[in-house]
Parts: structure tokens; C-alpha cells; sequence
């Protein structure tokens, strides 16, 4: 089977007939299954779109939500619109709602929104502010002052940072479980690269004061332990969110796949040929 993945397309960023005309080339491409690694849109718009590529593809869609997807809302507001949208009785899937995607007798499609966690790099230090502080709900109690980069609004944006993180993680690690049981290949979708070694920059590893902002390194320790766990499985894991592309083995049964985006010109990843 083909699985054709997308990561970062940022449709909110098009003009609305340059949004059509992506959406309804995606069409003529050639897979069984599209699978979405984040940054779609932003909360008020990112279920109409996952409908709209739907609609124009007519195969069965599965999804991970990025930081992206959420601005303009809570976290809780964004996943309750897109539970409305895949209770709807399509085939689309939000992996984050744990479950394990049949793509083929040998291959299940997994995953998680994953959430950067201040785990690589040196987040005390950075003085990096992303727009998610001011434009998700869940951060702005720590973005609203004068002080946005004071200890304690640093602390407190962490902890949320953190939470979001380990929440996806527990997950996660329970849909990979389940899917190592019956599958031989399990492709792992996730947003933000689970690895400081996939956390591709401008083709090197980035700075250590980014570091903090690109990676998550609570999905990275349950997809290491999946792996680990079951040697005789592989494990590909699919992300985006850095916007750069690269392809790092973390231990021989797993690899890890960083898709390339550019704002304003989403295109289609590499298609990936699975028994
Ligand atoms: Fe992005
Ligand atoms: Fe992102």
C-alpha cells in the first residue's frame, strides 16, 4: 500500500483559491491512505480544511494536530471541534485519540501531536517567545504582562509545555503497545520530532537556545522504548515542525523522518511504499 503524508501546509496562509487548487490536486496523486503530521491551519479553521481534503481525495485521512492548529482557542476547544468532525462517521482519524490505524495486514498507522518540552537544548537560557505563548489560550496566563520572559512565566509556560507533552506520551505509548502486538511495520505520526537528532535545522543541528522549542522528548522516550522492546518490529516515525527535512536511524528497528515545509508552498512529502 502507498501512504502519502503531508506535514506543515499551513493552508491558512494561502489565498483561498491558490487553497483550492492544493486541495483538489491532491486528488490526482496516487496512495491508498494520506496521513497529516500538524500545522494544518489554526483552531477556527483546521476542521473544515481536514473535511475539504477529505471530500477531494475520498481515502481514508489520518491526522496529528500541531502547535499551529491550535491558535486562537485552548487545546481542549481545538480537540473538541475535531472530535465533532471524526465522529462524523468519515474515515478520518485523529491519531491522538489513541487509535491504531490498520494500513495494510502488516502495517498500523499510530501517533500523537507531541508537544516541544523544553527537554534538549537549554530552555533556563533561551530567550526564544513563540507566537504559541500569545496565541493559545492554555499559555497566555504566562504572556500577558510585561515580564514574558521573567523565571516565573518561564516556569509556568514549562509546566504547561511539559504536561502537554507527558499527556501525548501516555498515550501514545498505549496505541504503540497495542499495534506492536499485531503488525510487523508501525508508522508512528507524530508533530514535533521526537529526537534532538531529528530536530533538522537548516540541514545541522540547531542551536541549543532553539533546541528547547523543536523537540519532545517525552514521545521520544516511549517510541525508544516501543522500539527497544520489540526488536523485531520497525518502527518509522513520520514529523514535521521544523520545517526542514532529514532522516535519522535512533536505534536499527528506528528511523525517524523529518518532512521539509515551505510557508505558502505545501506539497506533498514523500510517499512511502508499505507492504
Ligand atoms: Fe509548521
Ligand atoms: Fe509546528
Amino acid at each position: 500500500m502507498t501512504l502519502a503524508w503531508l506535514t506543515d501546509i499551513h493552508l491558512n496562509f494561502l489565498r483561498p483559491d491558490e487553497r483550492a487548487h492544493f486541495i483538489s490536486e491532491l486528488a490526482t496523486a496516487d496512495f491508498d491512505h494520506l496521513v497529516i503530521t500538524g500545522d494544518i491551519g489554526e483552531a477556527p479553521t483546521v476542521a473544515t480544511y481536514l473535511e475539504q481534503i477529505y471530500y477531494s481525495i475520498r481515502r481514508p485521512l489520518s491526522f496529528v494536530l500541531g502547535n499551529h492548529d491550535y491558535y486562537l482557542a485552548s487545546v481542549d476547544e481545538t480537540r473538541t471541534d475535531i472530535k465533532a468532525l471524526t465522529d462524523r462517521s468519515l474515515p478520518i482519524t485523529y491519531l491522538g485519540e489513541g487509535s491504531v490505524v490498520s494500513l495494510s495486514s502488516t502495517c498500523a498507522l499510530v501517533g500523537h501531536d507531541g508537544w516541544a518540552d523544553g527537554r534538549f537544548g537549554d530552555y533556563v537560557a533561551s530567550p526564544i517567545l513563540l507566537s504559541d505563548y500569545l496565541l493559545i489560550e492554555d499559555f497566555q496566563p504566562s504572556s500577558r504582562d510585561g515580564s514574558r520572559l521573567s523565571d516565573a512565566a518561564k516556569q509556568e509556560r514549562h509546566r504547561i509545555m511539559t504536561d502537554l507533552a507527558n499527556d501525548c506520551a501516555t498515550a501514545l505509548e498505549v496505541s504503540l503497545a497495542e499495534a506492536a502486538v499485531d503488525y510487523q511495520t508501525i508508522v508512528v505520526a507524530t508533530h514535533v520530532p521526537p529526537f534532538e537528532e531529528a530536530c533538522w535545522y537548516k540541514g545541522k543541528t540547531p542551536h541549543p537556545l532553539m533546541l528547547p522549542h523543536l523537540g519532545c522528548g517525552a514521545t521520544g522516550d516511549v517510541i525508544r522504548a516501543a522500539a527497544l522492546g520489540h526488536p523485531n518490529r520497525r518502527f518509522i516515525v513520520l514529523c514535521g515542525h521544523t520545517h526542514w527535512a532529514g532522516t535519522v536511524e535512533i536505534e536499527p528497528n528506528l528511523t525517524v523522518i523529518t518532512g521539509g515545509a515551505r510557508y505558502r508552498h505545501p506539497a506533498l512529502q514523500e510517499s512511502l511504499e508499505l507492504d
